[in-house]
């Protein structure tokens, strides 16, 4: 999969060196290239931004740096083909960004990230992309808060997609088990020592009997999304495919 980012802040996306995302670049799994919106300016200052009309607080990212940046992106297709990239641009607008979309994102070949800043993108730059580019847009919100910019956001979403990529995690079965793949949360778990500081592992995970087990771990993961995330149980949850029958 290749990954293009666009930011003010290139040095923000340097965890993408790191750890598993570093290893799958290594690997070839993953071709990322981190791109500085500034080298898109022609100004003395590489001004990015500007006032809003109609008046407000903050400033919004001009769309002249934006259109260029994207169109260099764009035109990376290598071999120059027709192909292009899958544009997401984080911000608290958009639409929740869920285990389903992750799981979207990582099946398509190419994925290009653009981070605002300040109040955001001149709404023409979407326009642009779709229109002039023939890209396919998607503005992803990792939550009911607001952040300073997408960098963070963009760290996160790559690293839930990436995850799912064939290759990039050595044991694939651990994908199956996790919160959010069937819409409850992830039993407890626990390791070695049996007794710690006067707490002892659940007698049922030492008993060998894996119907027992089975049982618990599920009444377990009830329990705790019934607790933590009652939303994910109630059939009116949005944009979660909750199976009511055997959740509630
Ligand atoms: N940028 C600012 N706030 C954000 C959020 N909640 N999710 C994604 N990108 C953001």
């Amino acid at each position: 999969m290749r990954i293009d980012v666009v930011s003010i802040f290139p040095d923000y996306l340097s965890p993408l060196d790191l750890s598993l995302i570093g290893k799958a670049r290594q690997d070839g799994l993953l071709d990322v290239h981190v791109h500085d919106l500034r080298d898109f300016t022609h100004d003395r200052h590489r001004t990015v931004d500007d006032t809003p009309y109609g008046g407000g607080a903050g400033m919004v990212m001009k769309p002249q740096p934006w259109a260029e940046a994207l169109e260099h992106v764009a035109a990376q297709a290598d071999p120059p083909t027709t192909k292009r990239p899958r544009l997401v641009v984080p911000g608290p607008g958009g639409a929740p960004f869920t285990q389903a979309l992750a799981r979207e994102l990582a099946a398509e070949p190419w994925l290009a990230f653009a981070c605002g800043r300040y109040e955001g993108i001149d709404e023409r730059v979407y326009e642009f992309a779709r229109e002039d580019l023939g890209v396919d847009v998607s503005v992803v919100s990792l939550g009911d808060y607001v952040l300073n910019g997408g960098e963070v956001a963009v760290l996160a979403i790559v690293e839930a997609v990436a995850r799912l990529v064939p290759g990039v995690i050595g044991n694939a079965e651990s994908l199956v088990e996790e919160s959010h793949e069937d819409g409850l949360l992830e039993y407890p778990i626990y390791t070695k020592p049996r007794e710690w500081r006067g707490r002892s592992v659940p007698e049922v995970l030492l008993s060998g009997n894996h119907a027992a087990i089975a049982q618990w771990r599920h009444e377990q993961r009830l329990a705790r999304t019934a607790a933590r995330r009652p939303d994910l149980l109630h059939p009116s949850s949005v944009g979660q495919d909750v199976d009511v029958a055997t959740a509630v």
